[in-house]
C-alpha cells in the first residue's frame, strides 16, 4: 500500500496525474482519502475536482443548479433523474414517492425473504450468487412489487446493467478505452430500444386491464395491487403534467435502479462479512433474531466499507469556491467535473467517531448509501428491507462459506462469486 500519495501526485507529470488519482481511487482509496482529508481536502486534477471532507461533499449535493447532474443528461431518455430541482423533476420524483407507498415496506420485506429463501432452498448448498440471487431477487421484485410482468427476469437484469454501467461507469473521469466506452454506449442504447419498447406493451396491456377492471368495478376483473396497476388505478389532472408517456417512463426508471445497485451492494456486504468472521458471526447470530434492528445496523456499516461507489459526481455551472472561509477553500470552475467523494465523507472523524473501527448502529443520517440532497435515491426504503434481508437469508443457511473472492471479470461490477453451504 502506498503512502504519500500528495507527494507522488505533485511529482508526477501533469498527463498522468489524473492516472494516479484514478489507480488510488480503485485499488486503495480508504487510505489514499485520509491523506486527502488530512492534507488537501480538495484536489483539483486535470479531470476532476476530488471533495473529501463530510460537510464539503454536504455542501456540493446541496448546490443543484450550481453543481448539476448534467453527465447524466446524455445517459437517460429525460428521465428525473437527469433535472435539477425543477418543475419535472419535483413532480415527477414526489409523485413516484407517493406511489411507492411506505405503509408497504414490512410486505416488500416479507416478499424479499420469500423470494430469496426459495432460491438459495433450491440450490442444494451450492450457489454462484451474483447472477442466480443477487441479481435475481430485485428482478423478481421488479416483477411482483413494480408490476414489470411479461419480460424474462435475464432481460430486465441486463437492460439494468448495461444502463447503469453506461451511466455510473463511462465518463471522462473513468478513463476506460475509447472502443469499450463505445460498447457500452451501444449496448446501452440497443437495451434501451427493448426496454422501450417493452415498457410500451407492458403500459397498453395493463391500462386496457386496469380500464376493463373499471367497468367491471372489480367485480369481475380484480388486478393484482403492485406500482405500475397502483400508477394506472390513479387519475391525474391533465395540468399535473403526468401522462401515460412519462408514467412509462417512471415504471422503466424503477426497474434500471433496482437490479444492479442491491447485486452490487448485497455480493461486496456478503464479501466483507465472510473477511472479517468477528462480524460475519455477529451478523448470524442477529440474524436469527425477530428485530432485525441489530442485523441491519451490521449492513450498512459494513456497505460503508464496500459501498457500490466511493464517489457520486456533478459538472459545475458557475464558478463556485469551496469551503469558503477555512484555509483550504478552493474555487471550482464552471464546465469541469466535481466528485463529491462520499465513502471518503463517511470515514471523516469530524462525523464519525473512530472512522476506521467498524461499528454498528452509527447514525444513519451520516451515510451516503443512498445518496444526500434532492438526488437522494427514489427507491431507499425499498433498497433498506430489500438489502438487508437478501443478506440475512444468505447468513441463516448453516455452515454458509465463499468460496474465493468476487469475480469482477475486471468490471465494475461483482460478475461471480461462489457460496456454499450445509444442506442436511
Ligand atoms: C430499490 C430500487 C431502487 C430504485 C427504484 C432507485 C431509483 C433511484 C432514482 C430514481 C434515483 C435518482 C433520484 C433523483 O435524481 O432524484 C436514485 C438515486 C440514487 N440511488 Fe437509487 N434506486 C434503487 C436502489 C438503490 C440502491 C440499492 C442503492 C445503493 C445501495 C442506490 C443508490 C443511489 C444513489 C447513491 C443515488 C444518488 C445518485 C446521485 O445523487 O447522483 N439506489 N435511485
Amino acid at each position: 500500500m502506498s503512502t504519500n500519495y500528495l507527494e507522488q501526485y505533485d511529482a508526477a507529470p501533469e498527463a498522468d496525474k489524473f492516472r494516479l488519482v484514478r489507480r488510488w481511487l480503485d485499488t486503495e482509496p480508504l487510505p489514499f482519502f485520509k491523506e486527502l482529508r488530512e492534507k488537501r481536502p480538495i484536489l483539483v486534477t486535470p479531470a476532476c475536482t476530488l471533495v473529501t471532507r463530510f460537510d464539503d461533499v454536504r455542501e456540493v449535493l446541496q448546490l443543484y443548479k450550481i453543481f448539476t447532474v448534467k453527465p447524466y443528461v446524455p445517459k437517460m431518455d429525460n428521465y428525473l433523474m437527469a433535472h435539477d430541482d425543477d418543475a419535472l423533476h419535483t413532480r415527477e420524483k414526489t409523485l413516484m414517492q407517493f406511489m411507492l407507498n411506505r405503509d408497504d415496506l414490512p410486505k416488500v420485506r416479507s416478499m424479499v425473504a420469500d423470494i430469496a429463501g426459495s432460491i438459495l432452498n433450491n440450490a442444494n448448498g451450492k450457489i454462484e450468487i451474483v447472477n442466480s440471487f443477487c441479481r435475481m431477487v430485485p428482478a423478481t421484485l421488479v416483477q411482483q412489487y413494480f408490476g414489470l410482468t411479461g419480460a424474462k427476469r435475464e432481460d430486465l437484469i441486463e437492460w439494468s446493467y448495461w444502463n447503469q454501467y453506461d451511466t455510473f461507469h463511462n465518463h471522462p473521469f473513468d478513463l476506460l478505452p475509447p472502443e469499450l466506452s463505445k460498447q457500452i454506449i451501444d449496448r446501452h442504447n440497443e437495451t434501451s430500444k427493448k426496454l422501450g419498447d417493452y415498457i410500451t406493451m407492458l403500459i397498453a396491456k395493463r391500462f386496457l386491464a386496469v380500464k376493463a377492471e373499471k367497468l367491471t368495478f372489480s367485480t369481475i376483473i380484480r388486478l393484482r395491487d403492485d406500482i405500475v396497476t397502483r400508477m394506472l388505478r390513479t387519475g391525474f389532472a391533465k395540468e399535473s403534467d403526468f401522462d401515460i408517456k412519462r408514467l412509462g417512463v417512471n415504471a422503466g426508471g424503477l426497474l434500471i435502479g433496482a437490479i444492479e445497485t442491491t447485486a452490487q451492494a448485497v455480493a461486496q456486504i456478503l464479501q466483507y462479512l465472510f473477511q472479517h468472521p468477528q462480524w460475519l458471526s455477529a451478523a448470524t447470530t442477529a440474524a436469527q433474531k425477530t428485530d432485525n434492528t441489530e442485523f441491519d445496523g451490521i449492513v450498512w456499516e459494513a456497505l460503508r466499507f464496500v459501498p457500490i461507489s466511493s464517489y457520486l459526481f456533478r459538472l459545475t455551472a458557475s464558478d463556485y469556491t469551496i469551503a469558503k472561509g477555512t484555509d483550504y477553500a478552493t474555487t471550482v470552475n464552471a464546465g469541469t467535473y466535481v466528485l463529491p467523494v462520499t465513502q471518503s465523507a463517511m470515514f471523516d472523524e469530524r462525523a464519525f467517531e473512530s472512522p476506521d473501527e467498524f461499528i454498528p448502529q452509527r447514525n444513519w443520517y451520516h451515510y451516503f448509501h443512498f445518496g444526500f440532497g434532492n438526488h437522494e435515491c427514489l427507491g431507499r426504503y425499498v433498497g433498506m428491507v430489500m438489502i438487508p434481508e437478501m443478506v440475512r437469508q444468505v447468513l441463516l443457511k448453516k455452515g454458509i462459506e465463499a468460496q474465493g473472492a468476487i469475480d469482477y471479470k475486471s468490471g465494475p461490477f461483482p460478475e461471480a462469486y461462489q457460496l456454499s453451504w450445509v444442506t442436511q
